[in-house]
């Protein structure tokens, strides 16, 4: 007799904007999910979305305007924080003490404060998953290059350069209040469009140890974050990168890391790996043909078929984390020292000088919240 398939986790889709869509339509395309509950006090918004899951030919998932009246009722397993970035730690640990597992939309928050206290939370309930989505750890590029490295394959890992070269209109900052905002965005070109690619930076490279960083706004309007940062960030393994995030790089060139190091280097541009250069453990070289090999042996399966996106595939990573008690693929500690970098970042641009991303974890800089400014312009 074959074994039943578990029930589906019961899932409330906290922020019905553009991401939180998203995972109601990866969740309607899963096995493993159902979504119960949709929160957002602007009601049109989740009806909308609700409006998408019965098309998909899903039940009709209750409605609500806060977080605290769907936890209420009852009936959740895990909640996804989709809102505004400034919200993501506060409503995480409302889900996390009411029992449910976690799932926070990138970056985890813009403070570190509240991320220290979800931390903590989060350390005092062990059965309960806490996921950080950083899909692209997903791609079959990324994952690639992780494996070489972990497998020692690149020899030395000497260097990086990290340049996010994306272009947003001044319409998509005005689109809405909380876009370019310190307290809600918490930050421009970085925190909210470069943090995907420094965490891949950060994965691919241990433990960043100290950053020296200017920021700058030059090309939009009525934002008070960046719209370009450039950082040096020097890791615990004795490898540096270079750091380029940006959103006035017209007409948009997109994402590109380059990964060195003494047998080997890697490219992944646009989310492709578009040079690969290894050496094995008997010595003998890998060039690009004997890639797809290694994205074989790399990829992690998520459901196949026509419906196929990254963040489905973390989904699938999440939800068997929660049915076998184990850590997800990207956790807490993950998003919080991407957060912490970030803020390093910042931190450095403000301040003027380096900053040890370890002392940004241990809450040093606490107080300084949410508030930076640019790096002062030179002679004042
Ligand atoms: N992983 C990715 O690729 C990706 C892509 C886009 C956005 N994001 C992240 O997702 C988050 C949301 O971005 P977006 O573009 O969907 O924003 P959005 O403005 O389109 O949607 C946010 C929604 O949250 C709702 N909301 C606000 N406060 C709330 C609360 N307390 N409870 C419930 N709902 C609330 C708003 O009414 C709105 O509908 C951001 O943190 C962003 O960084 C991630």
């Amino acid at each position: 007799m074959s074994t039943p398939a578990p029930a589906p986790l019961r899932l409330a889709v906290v922020g019905c904007g553009v991401i939180g869509r998203l995972h109601a339509e990866v969740a309607a395309h899963s096995p493993d999910l159902e979504v119960v509950a949709l929160v957002d006090p602007y009601e049109p918004g989740a009806a909308a979305v609700a409006a998408q899951l019965t098309g998909l030919g899903q039940p009709e998932p209750r409605i609500f305007a806060d977080l605290a009246a769907a936890l209420d009722g009852g009936g959740i397993d895990v909640v996804a924080v989709c809102t505004l970035s400034g919200t993501h730690a506060s409503l995480a640990l409302e889900a996390l003490e009411a029992g449910a597992h976690v799932v926070v939309e990138k970056p985890l928050d813009v403070a570190m404060g509240p991320a220290r206290r979800l931390r903590e939370a989060a350390a005092e309930r062990p059965g309960q998953v806490v996921a950080v989505i950083s899909q692209h750890r997903h791609d079959p590029a990324s994952l690639a290059v992780h494996n070489a490295l972990k497998a020692g394959r690149f020899g030395t890992v000497t260097s990086a350069v990290a340049n996010i070269d994306w272009f947003r209109t001044q319409a998509y900052y005005d689109s809405a209040d909380w876009r370019g905002t310190w307290a809600l965005d918490g930050g421009g070109a970085l925190m909210n469009q470069g943090v995907h690619t420094l965490d891949l930076l950060l994965w691919f490279l241990g433990e960043p140890v100290e950053v020296t960083a200017h920021t700058a706004r030059v090309g939009h309007e009525r934002i008070e974050v960046e719209d370009v940062a450039v950082a040096i960030l020097r890791f615990a393994n004795g490898a540096l990168a270079t750091l380029h995030a940006t959103t006035t790089a017209y007409p948009d060139l997109g994402v590109r890391l380059q990964v060195h190091g003494t047998d080997g280097s890697a490219v992944i541009a646009a989310d492709e790996l578009t040079f690969f250069h290894a050496r094995d453990a008997e010595g003998t070289e890998w060039e690009n043909d004997q890639v797809a090999r290694e994205l074989r042996e790399a990829a992690v399966q998520g459901p196949q078929g026509d419906y196929a996106n990254p963040h489905l595939t973390q989904w699938t990573d999440i939800a068997a984390a929660v049915r076998e008690g184990r850590d997800p693929w990207v956790t807490l500690e993950d998003g919080l020292r991407a957060l912490a970098t970030v803020r390093a970042v910042y931190l450095s641009a403000t301040l003027g000088r380096p900053i040890r991303v370890a002392d940004v974890l241990d809450g040093a800089y606490d107080e300084q919240a949410t508030h930076t400014g640019f790096t002062a312009p030179l002679g004042k």
